[in-house]
């Protein structure tokens, strides 16, 4: 071959691999920017309704494990705003109507897996279901009662889980912090 072209070809080949180098790239980019499978890693989107599957594996859970107190249709136990004589509390309702939206999906998955948190002047009913369930048990669990509110609930419950996400890890990055300097102190 003469040395035209080899030039020829080594040019080509060349081309060829900055075409290739530039797909790859704007490939990522465009993965990053709309890839579900990368925004599932945020944790308040463990809870989506969308995922049929997971609502019927967790309505199956709820039925078995959950509706004996919050009951078949998610109503929770009568007067449950009321004590009961001994101080605790009833079941309250997984719906709209009761408080379980205003809480991130974090912590409700905390809640579910170790139990309600008792306080010297509290004792909570609600038992820890770890051992039984497990993580993905309780997220689909979680998810079908979401499923379960109206569209502008499950909206504000995103937004609640992602705020109170971020707050976390404000607290987690401070407390780091604060660690960090006693470790220098001492
Ligand atoms: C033995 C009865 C009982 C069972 C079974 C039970 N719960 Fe509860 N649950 C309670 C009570 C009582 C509370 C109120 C917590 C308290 O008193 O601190 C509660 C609270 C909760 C909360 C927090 C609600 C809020 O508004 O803060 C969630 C979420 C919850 N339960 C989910 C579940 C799920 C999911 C299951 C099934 C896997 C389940 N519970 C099974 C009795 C029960």
């Amino acid at each position: 071959m003469n040395t035209e072209v080899i030039n020829l070809y080594q040019g080509l080949k060349l081309m060829f691999i900055k075409s290739i180098c530039f797909f790859i790239s704007t490939m990522v980019v465009a993965l990053t920017f709309t890839s579900p499978v990368l925004a599932h890693h945020k944790p308040w989107h463990k809870m989506d309704p969308s995922k049929e599957a997971l609502v019927k594996s967790g309505k199956k859970i709820y039925m078995k494990n959950c509706a004996v107190c919050h009951g078949r249709n998610l109503e929770g136990q009568a007067n449950w705003r009321q004590r009961n004589p001994d101080g605790t509390l009833p079941a309250p309702p997984q719906d709209e109507t009761g408080h379980t939206w205003h809480h991130g999906s974090e912590m409700l998955f905390g809640v579910v897996k170790n139990g309600g948190p008792s306080t010297a002047n509290h004792k909570s009913m609600m038992p820890p279901f770890k051992g039984v369930l497990s993580d993905q048990d309780i997220w689909d669990v979680l998810t079908f009662i979401k499923s379960r509110w109206p569209q502008h609930v499950q909206n504000r419950h995103d937004m609640i889980s992602e705020k109170s996400h971020r707050y976390m890890q404000d607290r987690h990055m401070k407390n780091m912090k604060t660690n960090h300097g006693h470790k220098h102190k001492n």
